[in-house]
């Protein structure tokens, strides 16, 4: 692929640095805004121009005017699912539409928008497709779907390409982060400690490993069309499953410490990802006990 200007919010973040070390690795050349709230700076490639800032800051435009990307990936959101609501107002809704806007005044061709299966909220029918109603029932839910629909309203300037991802896991992983349930198991049992488990335990995800989903990110950059795409692995796995197969890749006796269910949380997870596959010939690759190994591996070394 001819070599291009690429522009990732969220670049310093879990996804984003491995995405940014991807392009890198691909010839392209990189520029990332990060606010560093969640994010570190100092796990970029050193060829990777960085600017401190906010997706909500008006004076972002600059950024993006000096940059002139020709593709954007806009991964920089608060992603707790029990987040403030100011805080998904301000960094996922405002921050959405003044990225998009900046990338419209800075002529951007493409613009690849990381949302969630928590616009579905506790979906109906599974696993759950592009066509399913989508009914968040948490702030960052309904900041995801809005965001979704600004980027709707600005296809006419560029590809908007919208991957919802189910949840990711991998190396690099903040363990303090609530999203991450995989990182935050792991950490525990290394330590001696006992997990928490919300609820009984038997609400199920969909974990889709990290470079998976770069590669999904990636694949955007070949198709020259807007688009929205479920982004799982169509296979469902218990909490306590995944705590049981993390302990067990750890030689670590299955503990955990039981609090009431979060209401935020949705009890269901499940993706159908045969649009991906058509639209960008994706499909996942990693397997969750080599993710799980691969990930463990990497928390050892830290
Ligand atoms: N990790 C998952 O399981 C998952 C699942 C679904 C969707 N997503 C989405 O993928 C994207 C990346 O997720 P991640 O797991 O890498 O999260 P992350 O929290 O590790 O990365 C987000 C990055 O954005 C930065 N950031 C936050 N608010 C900002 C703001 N207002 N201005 C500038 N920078 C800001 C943070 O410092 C961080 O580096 C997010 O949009 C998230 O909603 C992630």
């Amino acid at each position: 692929m001819k070599s291009k200007t690429i522009l990732v919010t969220g670049g310093a973040g879990f996804i984003g640095r491995h995405l940014v070390k991807r392009l890198v690795d691909a010839g392209h050349q990189l520029a990332v805004v990060d606010n560093l709230s969640v994010g570190q700076k100092t796990s970029l490639p050193a060829k990777v121009k960085f600017f401190r800032g906010q997706v909500e800051d008006p004076k972002l435009v600059n950024i993006f005017t000096r940059v002139r990307p020709e593709a954007v990936y806009h991964l920089a959101a608060d992603n707790r699912v029990v987040s403030p609501v100011k805080s998904t107002l301000n960094s996922n809704i405002i921050g959405t539409y003044n990225v998009l806007t900046a990338a419209k005044k800075a002529r951007a061709r493409q613009f690849i928008f990381t949302s969630s299966a928590a616009v579905f909220g506790d979906a109906k029918t599974f696993p759950i497709t592009e066509t399913h109603p989508t009914r968040p029932i948490s702030p960052y839910g309904i900041s995801k779907l809005t965001g979704e629909q600004y980027c709707q309203l600005f296809q006419s300037h560029f590809d908007t390409k919208i991957l919802r991802f189910a949840n990711v896991y991998g190396p690099g992983q903040s363990s303090t982060s609530e999203g991450g349930v995989v990182a935050i198991f792991i950490s525990k049992l290394l330590a001696g400690e006992k997990p928490i488990i919300y609820g009984n335990g038997l609400q199920t995800r969909d974990f889709v490993f990290v470079a998976d989903v770069v590669e999904a990110l990636v694949l955007c950059l070949k198709v020259q069309q807007s688009f929205t795409l479920n982004i799982g692995t169509n296979q469902a796995v218990t909490i306590k499953q995944l705590l049981k197969l993390t302990a067990k890749l750890i030689d670590q006796r299955v503990a955990f410490i039981q609090k009431s269910a979060r209401p935020e949380e949705i009890k269901k997870s499940l993706f159908e990802f045969k649009l991906a596959n058509k639209t960008l010939g994706w499909r996942p690759q990693t397997s969750l006990a080599d993710g799980l190994a691969q990930t463990i591996a990497a928390f050892k070394k830290k």
